[in-house]
């Protein structure tokens, strides 16, 4: 049996073993066991597909192969069967990678193979980059691999780490976006350019690291929108210096104005992509009627080994997000599509001038937006607690006026150490502000503003029926629209 008939079998067998009730409603989880980075994110047969970083064997990283879901309109998705295992000479995991239409319009991949070459007692790492195609709803590996290796690289460049490509396709080009470390061991994109897909020439370093953000970078991410030009990194090991940006990995965008031709960037400004804690290696695609789409893995390496006792997966990615660019930053917003999970609706005006709890607004499974006015001086922070029961919470305390925003889910249950207090600053706001909850079984995910601001946390070992919710608010005027989520985003398998 191959690795990948053997993976099909594996998985089969173990999805059984998870209940509906034990996956997230409507965030993407690994068909069974461990899942990270969201790959080769496109559309193309009349559907959308989104690959995924994937060990079936257990909720750990290790020798990666590629999950997929497919989906007819980015919110019901259905498990695939795994698309690639680590078969060839050249690799001991496919690593992340990306998808884009070659001239015919097929589907083509690109993606890293990390190889392990043992070296007497130590070990050698190398990444080159590879091709796959869809051949009768298989993805082949390119006889030609790796299409780039030691060779494609400028000198100075490490092999050891040179990866996560991003392929697209402009004019007449195929264009590549890689990362890779300097030897001074800062990250640094690269730009390929290919007009064959096997021929790689490299083009230029788009942006290297001048130190202040982390180590080495991650699964780059580069296109145009809006008149700008958008460079997406995760960043390893970064100091947080400012409080927009978190220690440890943090995924950043580059924005600058596009002056067309090929792709550059003029960077103005820099941006975390996500204030809260668990958010990394984000992917975009272009839908068919031009939106630029964003799924991230909703977790870092850093919280990687604590996965729940006895869960039969671990990892899943964010809610799809709509991008765009006003004022020379970055909003985000959850896909319009969301509205088709809705289920009933309730719709409050709300005064809070001491903590309350509104049961209209319970529950665990929900799209909450509360916009804010002041409606007297004295008003100047909201309080929201969710996720709720007893002394389990999760807890958010916004000042607009002042810009600051602290999170905390110390008290969310869970049992493993991990990073569960943040205080970020964000564009001040006087007499109005909004605030977006997405609420699902294991996860939050806050929208401030329209989207300009955004924080994820997953919520492992929350109870289910930590459904309460309470507001304070002295001094505003809240109104509240509830949209229950009700039905699941899995539809049947493979
Ligand atoms: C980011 C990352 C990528 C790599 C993949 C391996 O989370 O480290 O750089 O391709 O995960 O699973």
């Amino acid at each position: 049996m191959s690795y990948l008939e053997e993976a099909r079998e594996y998985e089969e067998r173990m999805e059984r073993k998870i209940a509906a009730e034990e996956r997230p409603l409507y965030h993407l989880t690994a068909r069974t066991g461990w899942l990270n980075d969201p790959n080769g994110f496109s559309f193309y047969g009349g559907r959308y597909h989104l690959f995924y970083q994937y060990n079936p064997y257990s909720t750990h990283w290790d020798r990666m192969h590629w999950g997929e879901w497919s989906s007819p309109d980015l919110i019901h998705w259905s498990f695939e069967r795994a698309a690639m295992a680590p078969d060839e000479a050249y690799e001991s995991g496919c690593f992340s990678g990306s998808a884009a239409l070659d001239r015919e319009g097929n589907p083509v991949f690109m993606y890293t193979a990390h190889r392990i070459i043992p070296d007497g007692r130590e070990e050698i790492v190398r990444e080159t980059q590879c091709i796959a195609r869809l051949i009768e709803r298989e993805l082949v590996k390119e006889e030609g691999n790796p299409v780039i290796s030691e060779e494609g690289l400028p000198e100075g460049f490490s092999l050891s780490d040179f990866r996560d490509p991003k392929i697209w396709r402009e004019g007449e080009y195929f264009y590549s976006v890689l990362s890779s470390r300097f030897e001074d061991g800062l990250g640094a994109v690269l730009l390929y350019r290919s007009s064959d897909l096997l021929h790689w020439d490299f083009v230029k370093l788009l942006k290297k690291n001048d130190g202040r953000f982390g180590r080495m970078w991650e699964c780059p991410d580069f296109f145009r929108l809006d008149d700008h030009s958008v460079l997406f990194v995760s960043a390893i090991a970064m100091k947080a210096l400012s409080p927009e940006f978190r220690n440890g990995f943090c995924s950043l965008a580059f924005l600058g104005k596009d002056l067309g031709g090929e792709p550059d960037l003029r960077e103005k400004r820099v941006q975390a992509l996500d204030l809260g804690f668990d958010f990394y290696a984000p992917q975009t695609m272009l839908s068919p009627d031009g939106r630029r789409i964003l799924i991230a893995w909703m977790q870092a390496p850093e919280s990687g080994n604590l996965a729940p006792e006895g869960a039969g997966w671990y990892g899943q990615m964010c809610f799809p997000r709509e991008l765009s660019i006003r004022g020379g930053r970055l909003f985000q917003s959850p896909i319009r599509e969301i509205s088709s999970l809705y289920g009933e609706s309730t719709e409050l005006d709300l005064c809070a001038d001491s903590e309350r709890s509104i049961p209209e607004l319970h529950g665990r499974t929900m799209d909450l937006s509360l916009e804010l006015k002041a409606e007297r001086e004295d008003f100047c922070e909201l309080r929201l607690c969710f996720a709720k029961r007893g002394n389990i919470f999760t807890t958010l305390s916004y000042r607009p006026a002042e810009g600051r925003l602290i999170l905390d889910r110390r008290a969310a249950g869970r049992a493993a150490s991990i990073c569960e207090y943040r205080e970020v600053l964000l564009p001040k706001r006087e007499k109005e502000a909004s605030l977006r909850l997405l609420l699902d079984r294991f996860s939050f995910e806050i929208f401030l503003n329209g989207g300009e601001s955004v924080l994820s946390g997953t919520l492992y070992d929350c109870p289910a029926e930590a459904g309460e919710l309470t507001i304070f608010a002295k001094g505003a005027r809240i109104r509240a629209v509830k949209h229950e989520i009700e039905s699941g985003i899995l539809r049947g398998n493979c």
